[in-house]
C-alpha cells in the first residue's frame, strides 16, 4: 500500500511510520522536513501536496497543534491556531485528501485523551479534539468509494 503519513517525522509518527514500513510505501509529510512539505493549517498547501504525492491507498495524520494556557488568558487569536492547524487542518485534509484516494482506501486522524478527560490550560485543545471526534462519525456516514474514515485519541505519549 502507499500510505502518507502528515506527521511522520513526530514523537508518534516516527513509531507510526517505522511500522508500516516494513511492508508499505511511505510518504512522509511535515511543513519542515519529510518527502513532501505541507503545512495542515493551509488548505492551498494540502493541495499542493496531495498533487505530489498522487492517488493513495491511505492518509495518516499525526499532525496539528492547538495553544496550551489558562483559560483566563487564551485570546481569540490563540483558539483560532487549534481551529485552522489541528481542527480544519485535518478537516480538509479529509475533505481534499478523499479524492486522491483509491477505493476502499482509509483515513486515520489524531485527537487526544484531552477530548474526554480534560486538565486545566486545555480548554481550546480540548474543544478541538472533541469537535473532530464529532467530524468524523459525521462525515464517515457520506464516504464513497469504500473509503473508511477513523480517528485515534491517543494518550499521554
Ligand atoms: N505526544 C502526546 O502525548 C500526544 C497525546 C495525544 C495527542 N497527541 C497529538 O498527536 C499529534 C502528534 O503529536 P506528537 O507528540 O507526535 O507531536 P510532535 O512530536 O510535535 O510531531 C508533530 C509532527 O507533525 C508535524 N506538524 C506539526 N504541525 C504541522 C502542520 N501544521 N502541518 C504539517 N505538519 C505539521 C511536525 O513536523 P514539522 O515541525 O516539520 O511540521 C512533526 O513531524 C498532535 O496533534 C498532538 O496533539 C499527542
Amino acid at each position: 500500500m502507499k500510505i502518507l503519513i502528515i506527521g511522520g517525522n513526530g514523537t508518534i509518527g516516527k513509531t507510526v511510520a517505522a511500522h508500516f514500513k516494513e511492508n508499505n510505501e511511505i510518504v512522509i509529510a511535515g511543513r519542515n522536513s519529510g518527502d513532501v512539505t505541507v503545512d495542515i493549517a493551509d488548505s492551498h498547501s494540502i493541495n499542493e501536496m496531495f498533487e505530489k504525492t498522487g492517488k493513495l491507498d491511505a492518509i495518516i495524520c499525526i499532525a496539528g497543534e492547538a495553544k496550551w494556557a489558562d483559560f483566563k488568558d487564551l485570546t481569540e487569536k490563540d483558539y483560532y491556531i487549534g481551529l485552522k492547524s489541528k481542527l480544519m487542518g485535518q478537516v480538509n485534509l479529509v475533505r481534499i485528501g478523499k479524492d486522491y484516494l483509491n477505493s476502499n482506501g482509509s483515513i486515520t486522524l489524531s485527537t487526544g485523551i484531552l477530548a474526554d478527560d480534560p486538565v486545566v490550560q486545555t480548554a481550546s485543545a480540548a474543544m478541538v479534539n472533541g469537535g473532530i471526534h464529532s467530524f468524523v462519525q459525521a462525515a464517515a456516514l457520506e464516504l464513497e468509494n469504500g473509503i473508511r474514515l477513523n480517528v485515534v485519541s491517543s494518550g499521554m505519549v
